[in-house]
């Protein structure tokens, strides 16, 4: 099936990058390695547009993200709005810059889900990885605070080599902390953490190692919480159908307004972005040239064009397509299928003790 922006379905979900300043410097922060600064960041009246245009075109949830949206002054009115707006919002915080008081005023505003992320087990490798001391005291406090305003709480892991082995005491404090739900995220090699990609790589050992603990403590735990995992990309033999497929889920809008199909999109030269600033959301949904671009299996070469799971998993990552193949259109090249799987392999191996570079705002 082919798909033009105006058969499009509607999307389900927005990623509302409210700012990119954040306290954290994690090295792989799913930021862009060029910052939107402050001075550009689209104002709380503009944001509750683009929540009401959102919620015509048939959004049902909100992330408030970032960067760390605590970093905004005006975001209790920016959660208000989405309430307005009939959205469920949900906070993507570090839990650094949010204070109980803060979390309250949110919580009044008509917030409905915080997600925080917690960077490993123990403290001080923890604080090592954020980049920021004291940052894992500060998770537990807020996650205390959340589950005491009666707020669901998600715990968001970022795994890599450094915390790869601590899977199960990962799990087993987002259950201490209260969370309903874990998402073990591998690390995604775009941006910050491209430039950090051999530091953070596992072994192939380490990756099925966690997966088999994964789903021991997904039968352990059933029904007292849910953990969501997803198996990483370099280690993968079919993709992931990524964001969904291209225009088909969900839209990002960034801090200056440019709305994106996916977060890494920017990184995929000659795409254009519209913004909210001169479009409604409506018109970028259903005819912004970077949402038309892969949308549907028009775009599509082989192998994916005869590939019977086209249809699934839309030929996976355009933006890890373009990074490591050099071209959008290629099949993604974690695919076992694609002429390039084996600079995937490659890079995998390459693996290297080397200091972080911190993300920096
Ligand atoms: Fe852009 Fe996957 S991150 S399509």
């Amino acid at each position: 099936m082919s798909t033009n922006g105006a058969s499009a379905p509607a999307p389900l979900g927005l990623l509302a990058e409210l700012t990119h300043r954040c306290p954290l410097g994690c090295p792989y922060c799913s930021n862009p390695l060029a910052l939107d600064p402050r001075s550009d960041e689209l104002d709380a009246a503009t944001w509750a547009r683009v929540f009401r245009e959102a919620s015509a075109l048939g959004v049902l949830q909100v992330h408030l993200s970032g960067g760390e949206p605590a970093a905004r002054r005006d975001l209790p009115e920016i959660v208000k709005a989405a309430r307005d707006a009939n959205l469920y919002s949900n906070l993507i915080t570090s839990a650094v810059g949010l204070t109980a008081e803060g979390l309250s005023k949110l919580a009044d505003a008509g917030l409905d889900h915080v997600q925080i992320s917690i960077q490993d087990s123990e403290p001080a490798s923890a604080d090592h990885i954020a980049g920021y001391k004291g940052a894992s005291a500060r998770k537990h406090a807020l996650a205390a605070e959340v589950v005491r305003l009666g707020l669901p709480l998600t715990v968001n892991v970022v795994v890599h080599r450094a915390n790869i082995a601590r899977v199960e005491a990962m799990v087993e404090m987002a259950l201490a902390l209260g969370a309903t739900r874990v998402e073990i995220a591998h690390v995604q090699y775009y941006g910050w953490a491209l430039k950090n990609r051999a530091a953070l790589m596992p072994s192939r050992a380490q990756v099925e190692e966690a997966v088999g603990i994964v789903e021991r403590l997904r039968q352990a735990h059933r029904g007292r919480i849910v953990i969501d995992a997803v198996i990483p990309d370099y280690y993968a033999r079919f993709p992931k159908p990524c964001v969904g497929g291209w225009g088909r889920r969900s839209l990002n809008v960034t801090p200056a307004g440019r709305v994106l199909p996916c977060h890494a999109a920017e990184v995929i030269p000659g795409l254009e972005f519209w913004n909210v600033r001169a479009h409604t959301l409506a018109d970028i949904w259903r005819s912004s040239p970077a949402f038309e671009a892969f949308r549907g299996t028009d775009w599509m070469q082989e192998p994916c064009k005869s590939c019977a799971l086209k249809e699934k998993d839309f030929g996976g990552c355009r933006c890890q397509a373009f990074l490591l193949a050099g071209d959008a259109r290629a099949a993604d090249p974690v695919c076992h299928l694609s002429p390039h799987h084996a600079t995937v392999e490659r890079l995998a191996g390459e693996r290297a003790d080397a200091a972080y570079a911190y993300r920096h705002s």
